[in-house]
């Protein structure tokens, strides 16, 4: 059966979005990423992908997805090349996208892409032969992310169907979230978006959650939102999207994570956050119970270690 799938249905397919996944599928990369667990961790070694060489190409800053994918490479004994910093390679020539993708293909057998521009990863599939992983492009969406966070629920909460889960900060430039909101509803969760007033979810999320039968409540207040939560899913205001630094300044500080707000909160209630967070989160909720985000971050490594498997065709 897995067999079957991985020939089927990941062996050289890009991860541009998660929309081109059905729930089969996903299911079927975080059981992947479970397995991937003790590898992930180095109490395990196997080099599946010995000879095997990833590019990184960011344009975009980034510190845990383009770790945790070097992480993952490494893990199992394959190579990195890229860059993280656009400014040192021939883009500042003005090279193209498209030039860039075709170079990195012939030099590697998968690429990762970050980039501002929504929509790139989608195009940098079509100029490379190799699968193509969008790690996060412009306000659009971030798969990856979205599997990791994913495989965090599911862990943690053991099953997604009807746990509320609240999304708050910047739902409208907040990539993270547009990728999360259609996954959870496409297990069926209870979806509550909590934002300032100029900075909600996308009318086309909100459609999608819709038609795949999940009616998110939208609101301001989130003391109200969070008393009966069994997941809360903390975001930073999106700074380098906003097109006017008047604006961000009105709406940063809008959200702020700390014990006396969570006082009223499930006990079990997780507080996750894609990171970095600036002001969202106050440190002293680190030492609490519903700190999660750390284990988190954590868990890119499985989750893209079983994308990088699976996609190359490879299993442990
Ligand atoms: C997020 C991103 O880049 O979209 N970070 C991440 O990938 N872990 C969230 C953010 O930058 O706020």
């Amino acid at each position: 059966m897995s067999f079957f799938l991985i020939q089927m249905n990941f062996d050289g397919k890009d991860i541009i979005s998660i929309k081109d996944f059905s729930k089969k599928e996903i299911n079927f990369i975080l059981e992947k990423a479970k397995e991937m667990l003790p590898y992930a961790k180095g109490e395990k070694y196997k080099d599946i992908l010995k000879g095997k060489i990833l590019s990184t190409l960011f344009f975009e800053p980034s510190t845990r997805t383009r770790l945790s994918f070097e992480s993952a490479m490494n893990r199992l004994g394959g190579r990195v090349i890229g860059f993280a910093d656009p400014s040192a390679t021939s883009q500042k020539k003005g090279e193209s996208l498209a030039d860039t993708i075709r170079m990195a293909d012939s030099y590697s057998d998968a690429i990762v892409i970050r980039h501002p521009q929504e929509g790139a990863a989608r195009l940098a599939a079509e100029f490379a032969n190799s699968p193509v992983l969008n790690a996060g492009d412009g306000a659009g969406r971030h798969p990856t992310q979205c599997l990791l966070d994913l495989f965090t629920i599911q862990t943690e909460k053991k099953k997604i169907n009807k746990k509320k889960i609240v999304l708050v900060g910047d739902l409208k430039y907040g990539r993270t979230v547009h990728s999360l909101a259609y996954a959870l509803a496409l297990y069926g969760a209870n979806l509550s978006f909590v934002s300032p007033a100029n900075l909600k979810m996308p009318k086309e999320v909100n459609n999608e959650c819709k038609k795949l039968g999940v009616e998110p409540t939208h609101s301001s207040n989130l003391e109200k939102a969070i008393k009966d939560a069994d997941v809360l899913y903390v975001t930073r205001i999106q700074k380098e999207r906003f097109p006017d630094a008047e604006e961000y300044n009105k709406v940063v500080g809008s959200y702020k994570i700390d014990n006396e707000m969570l006082k009223n909160a499930k006990r079990s209630l997780i507080v996750m956050h894609p990171l970095p967070r600036v002001v969202e989160i106050d440190p002293e909720v680190d030492n609490t119970s519903h700190a999660l985000y750390f284990k988190q971050a954590f868990n890119g490594v499985p989750t893209r270690m079983a994308l990088l498997s699976l996609s190359s065709g490879v299993t442990l």
